[in-house]
C-alpha cells in the first residue's frame, strides 16, 4: 500500500492546497485526498472489499478514487452486463504511465465487461494541433501495445473517434444538453477557443456514453483525475436526457432533499401522534416537527409546506417527474404503473412502487419511447506516476517516463539513473531506511514491476523502510525486471501486428486539414 503523505486536514478542508484539475493543462496532484473533498471524489479504498478478486493496482492504492464505482461492482458480482471504456489521445509514445489504463481496461474485460478503447484524434488534433499523419503513426503503437498486453479485440472494441459515425450522432444529440457557460466555468474556454476544441469535448462527453448506445449499462472509465471535468459534465450531460426523475414523495407537495428525511421521520412516528396512525394528517405532522425538531430553515419550510397541505393525509409513495418526457412518454409511463396511483400535470405518484422498481420501469418506457435510458457512467481514478527525474512524468521530458517502444537497454539505464528516495550515504540509510514512499524506483514496482506478486511489492517496501535494502542494488534489481518487461513487451508487440492488420479501423486517414489548427492562446 503506497501511504499519503501527512497534510493538515484543516487545510483540505478550507481548500488552501488547490488543485486544478485541468484536462489539458499539466495536473500534478500533491494531495489526493483533496480531491475527495474538493471536487467529491470517492476514496477507493471504501468500495475495495466489493470488488471480487481485485486488480493488483486497486490493492496497493494506484487506484486511489473513483465515481460511483458501486454499481459496476455489483454488476460484476452479479454477472450482470457492464462495459469499461477510455481514450487516448496520441501525442506522443505510449508509455508505462499509459500501461495503467491498459491494464485497467483489460482486467475489466477480463471480469466480463464490455471493453472499449478509442484513439482521440479529434481531440489530438484540435486541442494538441496534431497532424493526421502524426496521429496515425501514434495511434498504430497505442493500439500494438494495448494488444500485446492482453486486450481481446474479439470480444472488445476499437475505434477512433474521427470515423466512428453512431459517435459523432451521439456527440450531437449530447451537443443539445452542454451550455457553452458550462465550458467556460469547468474549463475555462472563451472567446478564443476554437469551435473544433469544443466540439472534441462534446465527442469525449459521447465516448464516455457510447458503451451504453445499444443498451444502458454501468460503464466503468478508467482516467487519470485530470480527466475528472469531463466526467462530471458527462454524468451531468447523461441526467440531463433522461426522460423521468423518480423521488421519494410523503404527499402532493414536494419536499426538497433537507426537508425529506424530516417528514419521514414524522411518517415513522405517527403513532405518536397522529389521531387515526393509518391516516396521519399533514397539519399533525407539522406540529409534531415543531416540538420534536430544532428550529432550522429546512425545518420550517417542511411545517409550512405540511400546514398548508392541511387534513391530507400523510403517506409513502414513489414519485415520477416528467423532464425531458414527450405527452407520448408520459402518457405511456401513466399507463405502466401498476397498483395504486395518482396523475398530476407533469407527475405521476405510485403507491406500490419501491425506489428501484420505480428507476427501471422509468428506463424501460424511456426506451420505449424514444429514449436512451443512460445509467450515469462511473470513473476509476489512478495516481500520476512520479517521472524517473523526480518531479512529473512528462512525455515531452524522455528521461521522466519510459516509454513502451524504448529499447530495453535504453529502459536499463533510465532505470539505473532514475531518482530515489534514498539517504545521502549508505550508513545513513542502513540507519535510518529509504523513503520508500517519495521513491520513483519504488513506485516502478508497485505500478508495474512487482506484477500481481503483492509479496514481492511489500519486501521491497519493508527491506527500503527497515534500512536493508540500499539504493545501487534496489536499481539495479528493477532496471534488470524493467529491461525484460520492455523485450517481453515488444515481442508481443511483434506477434500482434496481424490483429491489427485484421481489425476493422481504419489505422490510416487520408485526411486534409493539417496546420489549419491555429495555437490557442
Ligand atoms: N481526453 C483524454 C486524454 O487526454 C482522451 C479521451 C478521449 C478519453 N475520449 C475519452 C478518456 C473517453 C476517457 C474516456 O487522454
Ligand atoms: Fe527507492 Fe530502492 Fe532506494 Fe528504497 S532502496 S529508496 S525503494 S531505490
Amino acid at each position: 500500500m503506497i501511504e499519503d503523505t501527512p497534510t493538515d486536514d484543516d487545510a483540505v478542508a478550507t481548500g488552501a492546497d488547490e488543485t486544478t484539475l485541468d484536462p489539458w493543462g499539466s495536473s500534478t496532484v500533491d494531495d489526493y485526498r483533496s480531491l475527495f473533498a474538493e471536487f467529491g471524489i470517492e476514496s477507493f479504498d471504501e468500495v475495495l472489499p466489493e470488488v471480487p478478486d481485485p486488480h493488483y493496482l486497486m490493492r496497493r492504492g494506484v487506484i486511489f478514487g473513483h465515481r460511483d464505482y458501486r454499481r459496476v461492482a455489483q454488476a460484476m458480482r452479479d454477472g450482470d452486463p457492464f462495459a469499461v471504456l477510455s481514450g487516448f489521445m496520441p501525442t506522443g509514445d505510449p508509455h508505462i504511465g499509459h500501461k495503467l489504463v491498459f491494464d485497467e481496461i483489460i482486467w475489466h474485460q477480463e471480469q466480463g465487461g464490455d471493453a472499449y478503447a478509442l484513439i482521440a484524434d479529434l481531440e489530438a488534433h484540435s486541442a494538441r494541433g496534431l497532424s493526421w499523419a502524426e496521429i496515425d503513426e501514434h495511434a498504430r503503437d497505442y493500439l500494438l501495445s494495448l494488444l500485446a498486453l492482453g486486450f481481446d479485440p474479439e470480444e472488445g472494441d476499437l475505434y477512433r473517434q474521427s470515423t466512428n459515425r453512431e459517435l459523432q450522432d451521439l456527440a450531437f444529440e449530447l451537443g443539445s444538453n452542454a451550455r457553452f457557460a458550462e465550458f467556460e466555468s469547468i474549463y475555462g474556454f472563451d472567446g478564443e477557443t476554437s469551435v473544433s476544441h469544443m466540439q472534441s469535448v462534446v465527442t469525449q462527453i459521447a465516448d464516455i456514453l457510447y458503451p451504453q448506445l445499444a443498451e444502458p449499462k454501468p460503464t466503468v472509465v478508467p482516467v487519470g483525475p485530470d480527466q475528472d471535468p469531463h466526467m462530471r459534465l458527462a454524468r451531468d450531460v447523461a441526467a440531463r436526457t433522461r426522460f423521468f426523475k423518480t423521488s421519494e414523495a410523503y404527499a402532493s407537495v414536494e419536499f426538497d432533499g433537507d426537508e425529506r428525511p424530516l417528514v419521514a421521520d414524522a411518517y415513522a412516528n405517527r403513532d405518536e401522534y397522529a389521531d387515526d396512525p393509518e391516516t396521519p394528517r399533514c397539519v399533525e405532522a407539522a406540529a409534531w416537527l415543531k416540538s420534536a425538531y430544532g428550529q432550522t430553515g429546512a425545518r420550517d419550510r417542511a411545517v409550512t409546506k405540511l400546514e398548508n397541505a392541511g387534513k391530507e393525509p400523510l403517506r409513502p409513495r414513489t414519485r415520477f417527474f416528467a423532464r425531458q418526457a414527450t405527452d407520448e412518454a408520459f402518457a405511456a409511463l401513466v399507463e405502466a404503473v401498476e397498483g395504486d396511483k395518482r396523475v398530476y400535470d407533469g407527475h405521476v405518484d405510485a403507491f406500490d412502487l419501491s425506489l428501484d422498481e420505480a428507476d427501471d420501469l422509468a428506463q424501460r418506457v424511456e426506451m420505449e419511447t424514444g429514449g436512451f435510458g443512460f445509467v450515469a457512467p462511473s470513473s476509476l481514478y489512478h495516481r500520476f506516476m512520479t517521472g524517473l527525474t523526480g518531479g512529473k512524468m512528462s512525455s515531452s521530458v524522455p528521461a521522466s517516463h519510459i516509454s513502451l517502444l524504448d529499447d530495453p537497454e535504453d529502459g536499463y539505464d533510465k532505470v539505473k539513473s532514475a531518482a530515489t528516495g534514498g539517504r545521502d550515504t549508505a550508513a545513513e540509510q542502513r540507519e535510518l531506511g529509504g523513503k520508500a514512499d517519495e521513491c520513483p524506483v519504488y513506485e516502478l514496482y508497485a505500478y508495474l514491476l512487482a506484477g500481481d506478486d503483492d509479496e514481492f511489492a511489500t519486501e521491497v517496501y519493508d527491506e527500503c523502510v527497515g534500512g536493508e535494502r540500499l539504493c545501487g542494488d534496489c536499481k539495479k534489481q528493477a532496471a534488470t525486471l524493467m529491461r525484460e518487461f520492455l523485450k517481453d513487451h515488444q515481442e508481443k508487440r511483434a506477434e500482434v501486428k496481424d490483429l491489427l492488420a485484421d481489425l476493422d479501423m481504419d489505422v490510416e486517414t487520408e485526411r486534409t486539414g493539417d496546420g489549419l489548427v491555429p495555437a490557442e492562446e
